[in-house]
C-alpha cells in the first residue's frame, strides 16, 4: 500500500485530508508538529486515528523551532508589512522538514497538507516540499478538491471526525510565537476585533493597573536571559509572552497583502514576539554603528517578504541571514522593558559593547568633543549646496 505523510493539526481540514487520502488507497501517517500550540496532543493522536491514520506521530520541535527560526526572526526584526511577527510563515518551513524527515522513514511517495487554495500557507509548504524532497508527490486535498468548509463539517459529521474545534467562526494558527486569527465577523474590516478572538491578551478591564519592568538580556542578538536568569529560548519567549499578554500589549489588527494576491484582515495576537522586537531593536541602536543601522531595516524588510512569500529554503534568505549575523556580533548587553495596561516601551538599555559615548555626547563637564572640529565640517557638508544657490539661484520656499 502507498504511503503518504500529512502535516497533521488535529483540526476540521486536516482531519478531513486524512480520509480523503485514505479513500484514494493511501495509509497515512499524520504528522503533528509541536511548534509550541496550546494543544492536547493526545486529542490530537486520538482525532487523527479516529479520522482514519495509519499511525500520528507527535514531534516536539518547540526547541528546534526557537533556536533555529525564531532567534533568526529576532535578529532580523522580522515584521512582514512592518507589523507581523510571521507566526505562520515561520512555522511552515519547519513543520515541512519534519514532515519530508519522516517521509522518507517511512518510505512514502507522498506528502500532503491541508491548505486551502486562497493562502499563503500551502506556498510554504509546497515550496519547501520541492526543495527539500523533490522525488516525493505533493497531495493538496482541500486545495485541489476545492471543499468549502460547510461541506467540510458535514464530511466530518459523516465520517464521524470528532472536532471540538468546528463551532468556532473564526481561523486561528498558534505556536510559540503567537495567535493568528482570521473569518468569521472579522472578515468586514470595518468591524472592530471582537474581544473573544484574543486568549493571550489580557482584555482592558483584567490588566494590572500597577506598571511593571523586566530586563532582557541579548548574546549577538538572541535573548538568553530574563531579570538576570538565564532561560532557553522557548522558555524566555513563553515567561515574556505571559508578562507582556497580561498587560494586553500585543495585539495587531491588520490589513495584509497575502503572496496569492488577496488582500485580507488579519489579527494577531503577539505579545511575546513584539516585546522581544521592540527590545532587540533598542539594543541594536545602541550597539551598531550607523551606516550599518541606516543599512539593515532595508534588509529585513527583504528578509520578511521571503520568510512570508514562502522563501525560507533559498540562496537569497541564506545570504541575507549571514549579513544578519554579521551585523549581530556586538548586539550583547541588557534592555529595560516597562509594562503598563496595553504598552510595553523600552525605558533604558546598556551594553559592554555600547557605541554611546559619553564623553562625546553630554553637554556637561568632561566634554571630549571638540566643537571646533564642527565649523570646518558643516562647511563642507553644505559646500555643494552653497555652490547651487549662488550659481544657479535659491529656491522659493
Ligand atoms: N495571514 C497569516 C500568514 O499568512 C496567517 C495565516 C494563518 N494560517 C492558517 N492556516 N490559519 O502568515
Amino acid at each position: 500500500m502507498a504511503r503518504a505523510v500529512l502535516a497533521y493539526s488535529g483540526g476540521l481540514d486536516t482531519s478531513v485530508a486524512i480520509h480523503w487520502l485514505l479513500e484514494r488507497g493511501y495509509e497515512v501517517v499524520a504528522v503533528a508538529v509541536d511548534v509550541g500550540q496550546r494543544e492536547d496532543f493526545e486529542e490530537v493522536v486520538r482525532r487523527g486515528t479516529a479520522a482514519g491514520a495509519a499511525e500520528v506521530r507527535v514531534v516536539d520541535a518547540v526547541d528546534r523551532f526557537a533556536d533555529g527560526f525564531l532567534a533568526r526572526a529576532i535578529k532580523a526584526n522580522g515584521l512582514y508589512e512592518g507589523k507581523y511577527p510571521m507566526v505562520s510563515a515561520l512555522a511552515r518551513p519547519l513543520i515541512a522538514d519534519e514532515v519530508v524527515r519522516v517521509a522518507r522513514e517511512v518510505g512514502a511517495e507522498v506528502v500532503a497538507h491541508g491548505c486551502t487554495g486562497k493562502g499563503n500557507d500551502q506556498v510554504r509548504f509546497e515550496v519547501a516540499f520541492r526543495v527539500l524532497a523533490p522525488e516525493l508527490r505533493v497531495l493538496a486535498p482541500i486545495r485541489d478538491d476545492a471543499i468549502p468548509r460547510e461541506k467540510a463539517v458535514a464530511l466530518a459529521a459523516e465520517w464521524g471526525i470528532p472536532l471540538a474545534a468546528v463551532a468556532s467562526s473564526y481561523s486561528i494558527d498558534e505556536n510559540l510565537w503567537g495567535r493568528t486569527i482570521e473569518c468569521g465577523p472579522l472578515e468586514d474590516p470595518w468591524v472592530a476585533p471582537p474581544e473573544d478572538a484574543f486568549v493571550r491578551t489580557a482584555p482592558p478591564e483584567a490588566r494590572p493597573s500597577e506598571p511593571t519592568e523586566a530586563r532582557v538580556a541579548f548574546e549577538r542578538g538572541v535573548p538568553v536571559a530574563l531579570d538576570g536568569v538565564a532561560l532557553p529560548l522557548a522558555e524566555l519567549i513563553r515567561r515574556i509572552e505571559e508578562l507582556a499578554g497580561r498587560y494586553g500589549f500585543g495585539r495587531v489588527d491588520m490589513i495584509e497583502n497575502r503572496r496569492v494576491g488577496i488582500k485580507s484582515r488579519e489579527l494577531y495576537e503577539v505579545p511575546g514576539a513584539l516585546a522581544l522586537i521592540t527590545a532587540h531593536r533598542a539594543l541594536e541602536d545602541l550597539t551598531l554603528e550607523r551606516e550599518v543601522a541606516h543599512f539593515k531595516p532595508g534588509v529585513e524588510q527583504r528578509w520578511a517578504e521571503l520568510v512570508y512569500d514562502g522563501l525560507w529554503f533559498s540562496p537569497l534568505r541564506l545570504a541575507l541571514d549571514a549579513f544578519v549575523d554579521a551585523t549581530q556580533e556586538h548586539v550583547t548587553g541588557e534592555v529595560r522593558l516597562a509594562f503598563s495596561p496595553g504598552s510595553c516601551t523600552v525605558v533604558g538599555r546598556r551594553s559592554e559593547r555600547s557605541l554611546y559615548d559619553l564623553s562625546l555626547a553630554t553637554y556637561g563637564s568632561g566634554d571630549a568633543f571638540d566643537q571646533s572640529d564642527a565649523r570646518g565640517f558643516v562647511r563642507l557638508w553644505g559646500l555643494p549646496l552653497s555652490v547651487w544657490s549662488a550659481k544657479q539661484g535659491a529656491p522659493g520656499s
